[in-house]
């Protein structure tokens, strides 16, 4: 019985009401990915967020395929037995031929069903597959290539899995089956080389070619049209994962990316135009932004006081030299994949020698501490940090030493009917504990900049340039440099806080990335209300451009890449951050709540009608007797407004001019959360939409 699936998509600051009336009849979905339930970036978040609303739209028909990585599935995914009886064949089929497939629901919002294959187990058809894949289409994967040896066996795997479940149908199936990324591309093509029932959508998140080229030092986006592309492929040893990517865009029945800007590298550089440009969206894992962000900083200092202090006390910042004001202390951050020059670590990092610089001769009573947060290969805590924990657990043992000698004498006048002289209820011995443990928590070296031994120090570019800037943390440093290469985690000894703990503490994130197709980490703290600097070479930075009226009242700093080189775009960061680091407190309140009122433009409420409209193109193509797809018009575009409270000269500026009194600061918050109240309804008038979108759906 046909059931007839369609969702609703309301309306937001000017885009328009959709009604998607398609029938889905009993068409199945299929989203194969090898970040399912496998974090490695962007595109477990993207899969990870979207899942409820695609959920919603497809119920018990909607199946994600990822491979089968024992410690995640053991938090992650609870194991059952299959729901759909053909899928249960199938599995069960490809079970008794050799493979081992895995059936079970992923424990995040929307609940998906999941199916993931042991790609070890069937290791043993590696080399037949290879032969295989060379008589089909002569693409020859070298053996020491482990990447694309997995993507080989994912591919083969995953196509006998559709071929399979086709099958096993009792009536024809309309299957769709979207593949994302090069590592889960074969599977596409082996399904139309082998003219299987399904309708193909391929989404690339990045080119390999375009992150090869970047990273090595190219001026890519002045020459994305003369690239010879199998050369530069073949001269990076990456001809075979190419190939594999372009045949996989080719032989889609839809060809999607993920951003405008990624779009134009895909058409030079994959051969193919994609005709779909989803705006892959931050979405609400992220938490109810306005349990801190209408309390100020407040929820913000105790985090920051408990991991930073949990992180580095006892170190000579923070006790020997009372020169740290913890009020006047800004946490930044970088976040993300390990490509230094990729995501802009390299220019943070001269950004901050010359901010240091800036902060000192201003003899500017402001420190702050920038995180790097990227995973690289180490063995483990350094001694120097774990002595911060050491040093923090002995000052906590020795406040409930004395709390309790203390709470004793209390007790013993109270028992006597005295109240207590306040004076005498800490005598010298308790000073004298007190004193000992201070004195424990000073260090002869410098805080480590690492927080882990790393495996390939020597080597390491984030250590090469801190070497090479001399920011090694030092008392007189007003910038200082915490290193953790690995992504944060709620059970880490060290800092034991996710990601959305971590980045709620923080006051700026930043991220400025020369390649950067979308960029979750900066579209998260937008949803999260935290300011971020992005830049005009990320999709993120140009979707943000588009959209918005004046992106930095709304603590959105879009650096100029596109049009400066690298000294002068460096210059433009340091005085991003010098900036950010005169306003007071109040301002960047101000700006926070200016922040957290765009995060429902990124959600996928909004924004999934991109890859609905996918699903239903490629469906109208594959099935063309069944399926009928008309455009939606979306020409109808939508521009966000500035802030109703940012006056047009910013001379007349209030809250975002960075010069006002401290005594300003003081006034009470309610105030201006008034003013806030009051700007924000001026803001939900609806404005004249003057920007249009695209008319993505071209085939
Ligand atoms: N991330 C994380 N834990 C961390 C740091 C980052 O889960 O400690 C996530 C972050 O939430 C984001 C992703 O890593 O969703 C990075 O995605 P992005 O699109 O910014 O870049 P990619 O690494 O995919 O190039
Ligand atoms: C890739 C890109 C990143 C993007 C993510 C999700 O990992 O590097 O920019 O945000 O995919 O699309």
């Amino acid at each position: 019985m046909p059931l007839a699936r369609s969702l609703s998509v309301t309306s937001l600051s000017g885009l328009e009401e959709w009604d998607e009336e398609f029938d889905l009849e009993d068409a199945v979905l299929f989203e194969i990915a090898w970040e399912v339930a496998n974090k490695v970036g962007g595109i477990y978040t993207v899969i990870q967020t979207k899942a409820r609303l695609t959920s919603e739209e497809w119920g018990e028909n909607y199946f994600l395929v990822g491979p089968y990585v024992e410690s995640n599935v053991r938090t992650q995914v609870e194991l059952i037995e299959p729901t759909n009886p053909a899928l249960r064949r199938t599995i069960d089929k490809m079970n008794s031929s050799g493979c081992k497939v895995y059936f079970g629901r992923w424990l995040i919002e929307g609940s998906p069903y999941v199916v993931l294959i042991d790609i070890a187990f069937t290791a043993w058809s590696l080399d037949s597959w290879k032969s295989e894949l060379w008589e089909l289409c002569s693409i020859g994967v070298p053996w020491f290539d482990r990447e694309a040896n997995d993507a080989v066996l994912f591919g083969f795997l995953t196509a006998w899995l559709l071929g399979e479940f086709a099958a096993q149908c009792e009536q024809p199936a309309h299957i769709v089956a979207h593949f994302h990324e090069w590592l889960a591309g074969l599977g596409l093509v082996l399904c139309r080389q082998r003219q299987l029932p399904v309708a193909t959508i391929f989404t690339t998140h990045a080119t390999l070619l375009g992150r090869y080229l970047c990273a090595g030092n190219v001026d890519f986006y002045n020459n994305l049209a003369e690239f010879n592309v199998d050369k530069e492929a073949g001269d990076r040893q990456i001809y075979h994962r190419y190939c594999i990517e372009r045949a996989a865009a080719h032989c889609a029945h839809v060809f999607t990316t993920v951003s405008q800007i990624t779009a134009i590298e895909a058409e030079h550089l994959l051969k193919r135009k994609p005709g779909v440009y989803p705006h892959v969206t931050a979405c609400v894992k992220c938490l109810k932004v306005n349990e801190f962000s209408q309390k100020g900083e407040v929820t913000n200092q105790v985090v920051y006081f408990y991991f930073f202090f949990k992180l580095y006390v006892g170190d000579h910042l923070t006790i020997r030299h009372l020169d740290f004001n913890l009020d006047k202390c800004l946490f930044l951050f970088i976040a993300g994949r390990y490509e230094f020059s990729n995501k802009g670590a390299d220019i943070f990092l001269e950004a901050l020698a010359r901010l240091n610089y800036l902060l000192r001769v201003n003899h500017s009573d402001v420190t702050v501490i920038a995180f790097f947060i990227m995973p690289a290969r180490t063995n483990n805590f350094n001694v120097e940090t774990l002595k911060g924990q050491a040093v923090r657990k002995q000052l906590w043992d020795t406040a409930q030493t004395v709390k309790e000698r203390f709470g004793k004498k209390l007790y013993e006048s109270l028992l006597v009917g005295q109240l207590p002289d306040v004076s005498k209820m800490l005598d010298k011995e308790d000073f004298t504990i007190m004193k000992r443990a201070i004195f424990a928590t000073q260090r002869q070296c410098q805080p480590p900049i690492c927080t882990h031994n790393m495996l390939e120090d020597s080597s390491d570019p984030i250590l090469n340039c801190v070497r090479r800037i001399g920011l090694f943390n030092s008392s007189a440093d007003r910038v200082k440099i915490i290193f953790h290469p690995e992504f944060l985690s709620s059970t880490s000894p060290l800092l034991p806080m996710d990601y959305e703990e971590f980045v709620r503490g923080c006051h700026l994130g930043v991220f400025p990335s020369y390649y950067e197709p979308w960029g979750y980490t900066p579209a998260e703290c937008t949803v999260m209300g935290i300011p971020s600097i992005s830049t005009n070479l990320s999709g993120f930075g140009c979707f943000m451009e588009e959209h918005i009226a004046d992106p930095t009242a709304y603590g959105i700093y879009i650096l100029d890449r596109r049009c400066r080189g690298v000294d002068e775009s460096c210059n433009q960061l340091t005085s991003f951050l010098f900036q950010f680091c005169k306003q007071s407190r109040r301002q960047r309140i101000i700006q926070r709540n200016r922040t957290e009122r765009l995060s429902d433009l990124l959600d996928w409420k909004y924004l999934g009608r991109y890859y609905i409209a996918a699903r239903h193109m490629a469906l109208a193509k594959a099935f063309p007797d069944t399926f009928i797809y008309e455009p939606q018009d979306t020409t109808a575009g939508f521009r966000y407004p500035r802030p109703a409270s940012v006056p047009p000269s910013p001379a007349l500026s209030r809250h975002s001019s960075p010069h006002h009194s401290e005594a300003e600061d003081n006034e009470d918050d309610e105030r201006y959360d008034e003013d806030l109240e009051a700007e924000k309804d001026k803001v939900n008038i609806r404005q004249p939409y003057t920007l249009p979108m695209k008319n993505n759906y071209t085939s």
